[in-house]
């Protein structure tokens, strides 16, 4: 797939996840194929004021590129001031977000807000556009209407103003992440534009991702929640789409991966911070597995980390001999 003029390598995208998408999980994300990452929403009104935190969330590497960064907002000059810093700080493409319904996002006209005013949306995205030459996306859902015709039509709209790919997460602003994804809806995005489409909602296995393939003719799949201690759903995805066998993941890989987040976390904000996030975080990777209530429980007090590799050779140990 491309994307305006950046060439995706793969058919997969790691969804923005707010808190959880930074730098090091986005590496994991990489390091098994996917063909791109995004950041977490960033606030366009926390970059034009220059706040230091909203800054960081744009901290990157080249190991993890290509990057489309996604911000928040409404306002157009703001918005356009955020994408020109968003594009000046070296990410790949600029993703603007159209489907948070989270109500303090919402009630500033953000998010999905923007479904439902098309006029604004149309003016914010062609200045935006204007401003920019890194490539423009947006992510959408299905809107407030459960017909989907919000979603075709901002999905054109979008097309008409220049923007170069759509991911379409087809449940209803209302519908929280309830109920499954519709995605029929996927499929008639598709039939309407002809920018990619990046499908999304609900895939937790390859068989998943094939499934949506070929029920939506999407050009690429974006996983989330599934991609959350278990990076390999882009590996298998891959494998899976070219027909070869979905590789097993080992407990040498877990602790492997538990290890490298641990040190890129450690990197990225402190020992001390790292480790106050890693007592719930490594018990991501442990997920399904045996014994991971005994070692989601050894986490609790984790204060350095010298204690946290301890204990993720521990559990690796325990996972082996079991
Ligand atoms: C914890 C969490 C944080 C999310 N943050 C964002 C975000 O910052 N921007 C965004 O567009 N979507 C966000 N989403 C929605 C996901 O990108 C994705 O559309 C949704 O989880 C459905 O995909 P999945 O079924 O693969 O998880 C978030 C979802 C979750 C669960």
């Amino acid at each position: 797939m491309r994307i305006g003029s950046v060439v995706i390598p793969g058919s997969t995208v790691l969804a923005p996840l707010a808190g959880i998408t930074h730098l090091p999980f986005r590496l994991l994300a990489r390091a098994q194929g996917c063909g791109l990452v995004c950041s977490e929403m960033i606030s366009a009104n926390g970059l034009h004021h220059g706040s230091p935190k909203t800054i960081r969330l744009m901290e990157s590497i080249a190991g993890e590129k290509p990057l489309s960064v996604q911000i928040f907002g409404s306002d157009p000059d703001i918005m356009v001031e955020a994408a020109r810093r968003v594009a000046a700080s070296g990410a790949d493409m600029l993703d603007i977000n159209f489907g948070c319904s989270v109500r303090k996002v919402v009630k500033t006209g953000a998010g999905a807000a923007l479904m439902r005013r098309p006029e604004d949306s149309g003016r914010m995205l062609r200045a935006v556009r204007a401003a920019i030459d890194i490539p423009l996306t947006i992510k959408i859902r299905t809107g407030w209407d459960p017909s989907g015709d919000e979603a075709l039509f901002i999905a054109r709209l979008a097309q008409d103003c220049g923007v170069d790919a759509v991911a379409v997460h087809p449940r209803t602003a209302t519908q929280g992440f309830g109920g499954c994804a519709d995605w029929s809806l996927i499929h008639r995005v598709k039939r309407a534009v002809s920018i990619p489409v990046i499908g999304n909602g609900d895939i937790e296995t390859p068989e998943d991702a094939l499934r949506m393939f070929d029920s939506t003719g999407c050009d690429a799949v974006m996983v989330g929640r599934a991609a959350i201690g278990y990076p390999w759903i882009f590996s298998g995805i891959e494998a899976a789409v070219h027909g070869r066998p979905v590789p097993d993941v080992t407990p040498a890989m877990r602790i492997t991966a538990m290890t490298r987040y641990l040190n890129d976390v450690v990197r990225s904000i402190g020992e001390a911070h790292a480790c106050r996030m890693m007592r719930s975080r490594l018990g991501w990777f442990a997920k399904g597995l045996p014994h991971a209530g005994q070692f989601r429980a050894s986490l609790h007090h984790l204060s350095s980390r010298e204690e946290a590799l301890d204990k993720i050779a521990g559990y690796g140990a325990l996972l082996s001999a079991s």
